[in-house]
């Protein structure tokens, strides 16, 4: 069995991370959201991946190298341009050969990894197997049609009245059954070769097609509680770990990691939490599920259940909360007079000011 990872896609801007290139790379506890999918393919025993890279192909090779950091052998299969789920797997079919695979979009967190799907898979062998999951809106994904019984009978993409709320999650299994379906496919209306249409074909010709439901799913829809919510799960799991420079001043209250090369100075953290290298913790209070990645700054401030990215600075600026600072962002306090906020907002921000 092999692995087919989408990580291509054009570079476009990603709300509400503003212009992070790749979104696949974008972090969770601050990793890659893309690793945690390469390390639920290790996990559940595959070893062959291909990589579908496109504009951003230099940054995630860049990233991923050639898969040994984990356990894997990388392929990278260059598409183009976007042309769809279903060009992915038309563009790696010579890769594929008639091995079964499965297909993992880079850009998707599964909660508990996807081990328990592919014993499924092997256990049960159906022409191909795909996961389900609730959402709030369903017109923000593929969503599928179930009779009674809980059989998929349909699959709509975006549809703008979804029959459903069950919206197909970015994992899918298949046998090379897929691929006939896939080279008589047309673009929709979009001008994508559709994976749900790839998926609705097998049905109509007859092919056995099962899904699962499945809760902890996660991808940025633009939403920031989603994005703090996945973060606060995956720290729950962290071990306490500290390699950086703590001070005698401070103070380390439960799962703290701080990376090598971070530094914590006069300040108090309450984990789960999550230091990157090269950071600095100066004079501040750090709460639970914060994650500060690489390079940031936290002076004279008080940070909880936030996700700061790399290179951002907050400094003398009291208590946040339930916040997403941008990569390289700067949060400092306005001069005393006038009393007015000064902001420089990248496109798409979110700003609420306590008054
Ligand atoms: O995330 C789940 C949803 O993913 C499903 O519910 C939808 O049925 C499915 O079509 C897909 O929808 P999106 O429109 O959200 O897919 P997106 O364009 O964001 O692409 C998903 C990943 O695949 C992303 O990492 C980029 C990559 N990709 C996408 C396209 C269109 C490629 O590598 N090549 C492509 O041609």
């Amino acid at each position: 069995m092999k692995a087919l990872v989408l990580a291509g896609g054009a570079g476009s801007r990603l709300r509400p991370i503003t212009h992070t290139s790749a979104k696949q790379l974008v972090p969770v506890a601050n990793k890659p959201v893309l690793f945690y999918g390469l390390e639920a393919i290790r996990d559940a025993g595959i070893r062959e991946v291909g990589i579908v890279v496109g504009d951003t192909a230099a940054e995630i090779q860049r990233a991923v190298g050639d898969g040994s950091a984990f356990g894997l052998e990388v392929t990278y299969l260059r598409q183009d341009a976007p042309r769809g789920l279903s060009h992915a797997v038309l563009i790696a079919r010579e890769y594929l050969g008639d091995d079964d695979f499965v297909m993992y979009l880079g850009d998707n967190f599964i909660v508990g990894g996807i081990t328990g799907l592919i014993e499924r898979f092997r256990r049960e062998r159906p022409q191909a197997l795909i996961m389900l999951t609730k959402v709030s809106d369903p017109r923000e994904f593929g969503v599928a049609e179930l009779d009674a019984a809980g059989r998929v009978v349909a699959l709509e993409e975006k549809p703008a009245r979804p029959k459903s709320d069950m919206a197909l999650v970015g994992v899918y299994l298949f046998t090379p059954a897929v691929h006939d379906v896939v080279a008589g496919l047309k673009p929709s209306w979009r001008g994508e070769l559709e994976i749900t249409d790839a998926v609705q074909g097998m049905i109509d010709a007859g092919h056995r097609v099962e899904s699962t439901v499945i809760s902890g799913y996660w991808k940025d829809t633009g939403n920031v509680t989603d994005m703090l919510e996945v973060n606060r799960l995956v720290l729950e799991s962290v071990e306490h770990s500290v390699e950086g420079d703590v001070d005698e001043a401070s103070e380390l209250i439960g799962r703290v990691v701080v990376e090598a090369g971070a530094t914590v100075a006069g300040s108090r953290i309450v984990g789960p939490v999550v230091v990157g290298a090269g950071s600095v913790v100066r004079d501040s209070y750090v709460g639970p599920f914060t994650s500060v990645d690489r390079d940031c700054s936290v002076i004279d401030s008080e940070i909880e259940y936030s996700i700061v990215l790399r290179g951002a600075s907050i400094d003398g600026v009291g208590r946040i909360e339930r916040s997403l600072i941008g990569r390289e962002a700067e949060v400092t306090p306005a001069p005393r007079v006038p009393k007015a906020h000064r902001l420089v907002l990248g496109d798409h921000s979110k700003v609420q000011i306590s008054k």
